[in-house]
C-alpha cells in the first residue's frame, strides 16, 4: 500500500476561486455498499456516470488513502494498465456517454484518527464527509457540483452494530448468517457527497413525532448512548421548535419521512447537517441540569437548529465550490441566531452574538489569515470554517434584511429557495435572488463579500446653534489586508438616532447608508447639542469611533432605547478608563461605578441585561483596542478596577447574590436570568477580596443545584489562590471524572484561569491521565481554553507558546485538522512587543521545519509567519 501512494514531497497546491470549471463526468446515482467492521470495511461503490458536455477527458475520482482492490466498467474487471492513480485519484478512460463504474475499497477505521471520511467513536462506526472526507471512504468525484441519488446498503455485526442508519428513508432491514444483519437506506433528493452519512452501532432513541405544515408526519430520533438518554430532552425540544419555526419565518417544510441526529463524543466541529442524519459532538446534543450550563443549554437549541436550518439553506440549495461556503453558512447562522432570539431575548443574544464577533472574528480580519467571506484561493478548505464565513458571513445576510425589511427580504429568500432547489449554486445567485425578490441594488454592497477586513467608522457629531442643526460626519477606512493593499469603499448601513439630553428622548431611528469614504448628514431642530446613539442593534459589522464624552456615553448607558447601544455605550466608558488606566493615566472612573449602580439597580431592565452590561470587557478585547498590546499591564488594571467596582458598591453585590438565589431549577427565561445576574455578583464579591468571598463562592458551588452555578463558582475560585479553590477542583473532579462532557470543564476552567501560575498548572495537566489528544472536545477543553486567556498564553517567558506548539506538533500527526485550529493564536505576534513577537514566530518556524506536516498546519503556519 505504502509504495502505491508515496508521493515526492511537492509543495502543496493553491485552488483558486477563477479556476472553477464544471465537472467533466456527472454521477446521477450511485448504489454504495458496507461490509462494517471496526478493523476492516470493505466497501463496493456502483457508480452511474455520465458524460457532462462535450469532451475527450477520463473520469477522474478523488480518493485519499484509498487503494482499488478492483475495477470494474459496464460489469467488466479492468485490468491494472487500465486505469491509474494520480495524487491519490483513480483515473479511468471511458469510450461512451455513459457507463456503470465499479470500485472495491477496503479501510480500518478504528486506525482512522483524523475523523474524516469512516472513523470509530466509543464503539459506534460514523462518517464525516464535509469538506473532502468522502475520498476517504470511496473514489468519487468530490465536490460539491456533483449530485447524486444514494442507495445505501449495510451489513455488520449485530450484537455490536445494533442500530444501522444512513441517509433519506429507510426501505428494509433483515437477519443474515453468523450473527450479522443488514440494511437498506434510500434518499431520493441528489446530494452532493459531503452530506453523505452513515452510523452503525449500539444506541438508543429519543423518538418523537413533528406534523409539517401540510400535515405530514415525520419521525424523529435523536440516537445516543443508553445512558445518556435522559440528556437528550432539550435537542428534541429544540428539533421541534427548529421544524416550527422555519415553516413560519421562511415557509420551509421538512422533506423526508425521518429525521434522525446521532450524538458522537469525537467530532472535529460542532455538528453536521448530513441529509436526514444529522451527526453531533455530544457536546451540542446532551443536557442536563446537573452537567450543562445555561450556556450549553443555549449551545444546543442553537446547534440543532443550525444543523436543521441546513436541510434548506446548504441541503435542498448547495454549494456549487467551496469557495462559496459562506453561501450556506454565513446565511445558516442568521438563520439560526434568529431562531435563538426568538426562543428566548433579542437583546441579550444580539450582545452574546457581537461579543463573540468581535472575539474571534475582528481578531482574524485584523491578522495574517484575514479573508473576506468568500475567498479567492486556499490550500486546505478545512482551515476556512472561520468565523469570517460564519459569522461575519451572517452579519452581511443581516445588513441585508435589515436593508430590505422583513417582508422583501422573505420575497428574496422565496425566490432563492425556488430558483435554485435541487441545485449547487454561488453567493452570486444568492445576491442576484435577494436582488431581484427584494427589490434592492446591491451593487456596492456586494464588495462585502470581496473585501476582507473590519471597516473602521468615524462618526463626528457638530452642533450650530445659530441654525439649530447638528451635522454628523461620517468617514470610512477599510484597512489592507494579506494580498489586499487597496480598498473601495463598502456600502455599510448604520441605525442611528439623535437624543436630546434633557428629556432622554430621541426623534426616531435613522437608517443612514454610507457608501463614499467621506459623507456628511445634517439634522435640524436642535437647540441643544444632542447625543449621538449609532450602530444601534449593531447594525454593521465595524468599529465605530466618535468623539463623544465619557458623559454622553453615561447619559446613553442610562437612557439609550436601543438595548445594544445602551450597552455598547457602558461597555466604551469602561473601555475609556481602561485604557486610560493601562496607559497610566490618572482618569476618573465614579462614572462606570454609578453607571453599574444604576442598571443594577433600575427594576425595569431584565437581569439577564444587567448581567451582561456590568462585565467588564474581557482581557483580549481590551488587547484589541491597543497598537502593542501589554497583557499584563492589561490584567492589572482590569484586575484593579474590578476591585474597585467590587468595593464600591459591596452591599449591593451581596444583596443581589443573596436575592438571585432560586428554589428549584428551571429553564425559563427569568431563571436563566437570575442565575447569570448571582454569578457576576459573586464574581464581584471575590474580586473584590472580601474575607468570606471564597466561602461564599464555595458554598455556591457546593449547594447549587445546576451547572451554571456551579461552574461559574468555580470558575471565580480558580482565578484565587485559596483553600477553596483546591478543594473545589477536587470535589468536581471526583464527582465527574467518568463523565467526559464535564472532565472537559474541570480542564477548561483551570485553563481560563485567570491565576498566576496557569501557564504552569496547563504544563501539568497536558500530562493528567485523564487527557488525550484522540478527543478533539478534550484538547480544546484545555489547549484551545488556554490559548485563549491573554494573560496566561502570553506568559513573557514564552512558555505559553511552547506548549500549544508542542501540542500543535503532537496532534498534527493524528487530526491535522484540530491541530491547524491552535494555530491562529500564535499568529498575533505583531501586535506584541518585540519579545514576545519573537517568540511567538520561533514557534511557528519549529511547527513548520516539523518534517512530514499537513497541509492544514503548513497553511496557517506559513500564512501566519508572513
Ligand atoms: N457544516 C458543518 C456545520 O456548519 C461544519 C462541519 C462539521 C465541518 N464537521 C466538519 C467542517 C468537519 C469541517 C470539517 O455545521
Ligand atoms: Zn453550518
Amino acid at each position: 500500500m505504502a509504495d502505491m501512494l508515496s508521493t515526492t514531497a511537492a509543495a502543496p497546491t493553491i485552488i483558486r476561486r477563477v479556476d472553477y470549471r464544471a465537472p467533466d463526468w456527472l454521477v446521477p446515482d450511485i448504489a454504495l455498499d458496507f461490509d462494517l467492521d471496526p478493523a476492516l470495511t470493505r466497501i463496493h461503490a456502483t457508480l452511474s456516470v455520465t458524460r457532462n458536455g462535450d469532451h475527450d477527458r477520463p473520469l477522474r475520482l478523488d480518493g485519499d488513502g484509498l487503494v482499488p482492490l478492483e475495477v470494474k466498467v459496464d460489469g467488466r474487471l479492468l485490468d491494472q494498465g487500465e486505469w491509474h492513480l494520480e495524487a491519490g485519484a483513480l483515473i479511468v478512460a471511458l469510450p461512451g456517454r455513459a457507463h456503470s463504474v465499479e470500485t472495491l475499497v477496503e479501510l480500518a477505521p478504528e486506525s482512522n484518527s483524523k475523523l474524516m471520511g469512516l472513523y470509530a467513536s466509543g464503539g459506534l462506526l460514523c462518517t464525516q464527509c464535509e469538506a473532502e472526507g468522502f475520498r476517504r471512504i470511496t473514489f468519487f468525484p468530490d465536490r460539491p457540483d456533483v449530485l447524486s441519488r444514494y442507495n445505501v446498503h449495510m451489513v455488520a455485526d449485530r450484537a455490536r452494530f445494533p442500530v444501522l442508519l444512513a441517509n433519506g428513508d429507510p426501505i428494509e432491514q433483515g437477519d443474515l448468517e453468523g450473527g450479522r444483519h443488514w440494511a437498506r437506506w434510500k434518499d431520493p433528493f441528489p446530494k452532493p457527497c459531503y452530506l453523505f452519512a452513515l452510523v452503525a452501532g449500539d444506541l438508543a432513541c429519543n423518538a418523537d413525532r413533528f406534523v409539517t405544515m401540510s400535515g405530514r408526519e415525520v419521525q424523529l430520533g435523536i440516537w445516543v448512548k443508553e445512558a445518556d438518554l435522559p440528556r437528550t430532552a432539550h435537542a428534541m425540544k429544540a428539533l421541534k421548535d427548529s421544524m416550527a419555526w422555519d415553516e413560519r419565518v421562511y415557509g420551509r417544510e421538512y422533506d423526508l419521512d425521518v429525521f434522525n441526529i446521532v450524538a458522537v463524543a469525537d467530532f472535529n466541529f460542532g455538528a453536521m447537517e448530513n441529509k436526514g442524519l444529522n451527526i453531533f459532538n455530544s457536546r451540542y446534543i446532551l443536557a442536563d441540569p446537573e452537567t450543562a450550563t445555561d450556556i450549553d443549554y443555549d449551545g444546543v437549541e442553537g446547534v440543532v437548529a443550525h444543523e436543521y436550518f441546513h436541510n434548506w439553506s446548504g441541503n435542498r440549495v448547495t454549494c456549487r465550490d467551496w469557495f462559496q461556503l459562506s453561501l450556506k453558512e454565513g446565511f445558516t447562522v442568521f438563520r439560526d441566531q434568529s431562531f435563538s432570539a426568538d426562543m428566548g431575548s433579542h437583546a441579550v443574544k444580539r450582545i452574546e452574538d457581537v461579543r463573540i464577533l468581535r472575539a474571534a472574528q475582528f481578531q482574524e480580519d485584523s491578522g495574517p489569515l484575514a479573508h473576506p467571506i468568500r475567498p479567492e484561493s486556499y490550500m486546505e478548505i478545512s482551515n476556512f470554517y472561520t468565523a469570517t464565513i460564519y459569522n461575519k458571513g451572517a452579519e452581511v445576510i443581516r445588513m441585508m434584511a435589515l436593508m430590505m425589511g422583513a417582508e422583501r427580504f422573505r420575497a428574496g429568500t422565496d425566490l432563492y429557495f425556488d430558483r435554485h432547489d435541487g441545485a449547487a449554486v454561488t453567493c452570486e445567485d444568492f445576491v442576484l435572488a435577494m436582488e431581484e425578490g427584494g427589490r434592492i441594488d446591491l451593487t456596492q454592497f456586494r464588495r462585502w463579500y470581496e473585501q476582507a477586513g473590519t471597516p473602521h467608522v468615524r462618526a463626528l457629531l457638530t452642533h450650530d446653534p445659530a441654525s439649530q442643526s447638528v451635522e454628523l460626519t461620517l468617514e470610512q477606512v477599510v484597512p489592507a489586508t494579506p494580498g489586499q493593499p487597496d480598498k473601495q469603499p463598502m456600502a455599510i448601513p448604520l441605525r442611528m438616532a439623535l437624543f436630546d439630553s434633557a428629556t432622554a428622548k430621541h426623534h426616531g431611528d435613522e437608517l443612514l447608508m454610507l457608501t463614499e469614504p467621506k459623507q456628511s448628514f445634517v439634522f435640524t431642530g436642535f437647540a441643544s447639542a444632542p447625543v449621538l446613539s449609532i450602530n444601534r442593534g449593531f447594525s454593521a459589522p465595524v468599529i465605530v469611533e466618535t468623539n463623544r464624552s465619557q458623559d454622553d456615553l453615561a447619559f446613553l448607558s442610562a437612557h439609550d432605547d436601543d438595548p445594544f447601544a445602551r450597552y455598547e455605550a457602558m461597555q466604551q466608558l469602561m473601555v475609556n478608563v481602561l485604557i486610560g488606566h493601562i496607559g497610566g493615566q490618572n482618569v476618573d472612573d465614579g462614572s462606570v461605578i454609578e453607571a453599574i449602580r444604576n442598571a443594577l439597580t433600575d427594576p425595569a431592565l431584565d437581569p439577564a441585561f444587567v448581567a451582561e452590561t456590568i462585565r467588564l470587557p474581557s482581557e483580549a478585547y481590551l488587547g484589541d483596542q491597543m497598537q502593542i498590546v501589554d497583557p499584563d499591564a492589561i490584567h492589572a488594571a482590569r484586575d484593579a478596577l474590578q476591585q474597585k467596582i467590587g468595593t464600591a458598591l459591596e452591599p449591593l453585590w451581596r444583596d443581589v447574590h443573596a436575592k438571585t438565589k432560586a428554589n428549584g431549577f428551571s429553564l425559563s427565561s427569568a431563571a436563566k436570568g437570575a442565575r447569570k445576574l448571582r454569578n457576576a455578583a459573586l464574581h464581584y464579591l471575590v474580586a473584590l477580596g472580601a474575607e468570606d468571598g471564597p466561602a461564599i463562592a464555595f458554598a455556591q458551588f457546593s449547594e447549587a443545584d445546576n451547572m451554571t452555578e456551579r461552574q461559574a463558582a468555580l470558575g471565580t475560585l480558580a482565578n484565587g489562590t485559596s483553600a477553596e479553590r483546591v478543594a473545589a477542583l477536587d470535589i468536581f473532579y471526583n464527582r465527574y471524572a467518568a463523565d467526559a462532557l464535564t472532565l472537559d470543564k474541570w480542564f477548561q476552567t483551570q485553563a481560563f484561569a485567570l491565576h498566576p501560575e496557569t501557564v504552569d498548572q496547563v504544563e501539568e495537566l497536558g500530562k493528567h491521565k485523564d487527557f488525550t489528544l484522540n478527543n478533539p472536545n478534550r484538547v480544546r477543553s484545555l489547549y484551545g481554553a488556554f490559548a485563549g486567556n491573554q494573560w496566561a498564553f502570553h506568559h513573557k517567558s514564552g512558555k505559553g507558546y511552547r506548549l500549544v506548539a508542542d501540542c500543535i506538533i503532537a496532534l498534527d500527526k493524528l487530526n491535522p485538522q484540530t491541530a491547524a485550529r491552535l494555530v491562529p493564536p500564535l499568529g498575533r505576534w505583531k501586535r506584541f512587543d518585540e519579545g514576545r513577537a519573537g517568540l511567538m514566530r520561533a514557534e511557528l518556524q519549529r511547527i513548520l521545519a516539523e518534517p512530514d506536516l499537513s497541509k492544514d498546519v503548513t497553511e496557517q503556519a506559513s500564512k501566519s509567519l508572513d
